[in-house]
């Protein structure tokens, strides 16, 4: 059988990096070794208790069993608005300016396919979460990759690259709280990308996956917060992280009307919509969950800091983060020659704790790895002894 990258498509997208480290976890696991997982973003958490109820409900009517609608039902796509009112204080027709989506991942991509053409530039820092990188290229746009180190750095280098390049950006892809670096921003951040997009003429796309995951009093603002952001901008917000919903598929795409009907015309001839039940527990989630997404977060800034400081007693000092499910981590001095997916190989075999290279998150991904806090207290606890024997012998 010849290779599946014979194909066109396929060959744009290189083997999963990450896939090694799942590889030798599988392996570790099957010889009955405890293996500490922090490499996926895969929340271990329950959905909310009142939404799992509703699903139960909804699925055994079966009115509900049929074709849903691919931009989601009314009630579902009202809800989102109103959240976005008490929220942010941002107003959306529920008609026009919001859609739902099959989780933000089904967002992101197919979004880019709607709107961008060949060789389109999209501009989005790096390293990033893989598909803000692969979407673009499947989309057939030119990846357009710019450091950021912090966000005043990715605005300068921003507007050098408005200033200096002779193809312009079509798009900016931006997300914070970022995945992987943790980076968050505040709204006058926002309010520059905005004036920069709307100056030029870029849409803008923001990925909001981890809006409610925020420490110590922090709030993420939302893009849509900008005033005029919904002439140029859309956010992608989504129910996995927020409610532990990462397996029921929602999302939302939300503001700019124009990429928001070229994303329902992709849809229309692509999907159904999620599994009408779903849709349905989804509003109970977004009208009645608001203490479960604080508990969320809550438990998410407990195992930051149950992390942070047994690395440190480790004698590996990492910057705390004030949002998302991660800890991004620069490898250790005797080992960040040989690259983070050797470092990570050796945690791996050395201190049974899986965490993700840097590396697979783009080139400026390398000197570091992503521990994700999706193990309780005590598991992390155990890791972080684990890691510090390692780090000593
Ligand atoms: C930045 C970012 N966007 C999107 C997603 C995927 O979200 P969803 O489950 O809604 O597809 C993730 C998941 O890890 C993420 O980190």
């Amino acid at each position: 059988m010849s290779e599946s990258t014979d194909y066109y498509r396929i060959r744009k997208l290189p083997p999963y990096v990450f896939a090694v480290i799942n590889e030798m976890k599988a392996k570790a696991r099957a010889a009955q070794l405890d293996v500490i997982d922090l490499g996926m973003g895969n929340p271990d958490g329950s959905t909310p208790r009142a939404v799992v109820q509703k699903l139960s409900e909804a699925a055994r009517n079966a009115r509900n069993h049929r074709y849903s609608s691919s931009k989601g039902i009314p009630k579902l796509r009202e809800e989102i608005t109103k959240r976005y009112q008490k929220q942010y204080g941002v107003s959306l027709d529920p008609e026009t300016e919001a859609i739902v989506t099959i989780g933000a991942k089904d967002a992101l991509a197919h979004l880019l396919f709607a709107v961008i053409g060949p060789e389109d530039a999209v501009v989005s820092p790096n390293p990033a979460y893989p598909i803000h990188q692969y979407g673009v290229l499947m989309a057939e746009g030119h990846a357009c990759v710019v450091p950021m180190p912090t966000p005043e750095e990715f605005l300068s280098r921003l507007q050098d690259l408005y200033r200096t390049s002779t193809r312009k950006p079509k798009l900016i892809l931006i997300s914070f709280p970022h995945n992987p670096t943790t980076t968050c921003v505040d709204l006058g951040f926002f309010r520059e990308i905005i004036s920069l997009a709307r100056h030029h003429g870029t849409m803008v796309v923001h990925d909001f996956a981890y809006a409610d995951i925020c420490f110590d009093g922090y709030k993420a603002p939302s893009i849509l917060q900008v005033e005029g952001a919904k002439e140029v901008a859309v956010e992608i917000y989504s129910l996995s992280k927020s409610y532990n919903m990462a397996g029921w598929r929602v999302g939302f795409c939300l503001g700019n009307p124009k990429m928001i009907h070229a994303l329902g015309r992709i849809k229309s001839y692509l999907d159904y919509g999620v599994f009408q039940p779903i849709q349905i527990a989804s509003i109970i989630a977004l009208r009645e969950c608001d203490e479960d997404v604080y508990k969320i977060a809550a438990l998410y800034q407990k195992r930051r800091d149950t992390l942070v400081s047994g690395l440190l007693r480790a004698g590996w000092a990492v910057t705390p983060p004030r949002g998302s499910m991660f800890v991004w981590a620069p490898v250790p001095e005797p080992y960040r020659a040989a690259g983070s997916l050797e470092f990570a190989k050796a945690l791996m075999e050395k201190a049974l704790v899986a965490v993700s290279p840097g590396i697979g998150f783009g080139p400026l991904g390398e000197g570091f790895v992503r521990f994700a806090l999706v193990e309780n207290d005590h598991r992390i606890r155990q890791a972080t002894r684990s890691i510090k024997q390692f780090l000593k012998a």
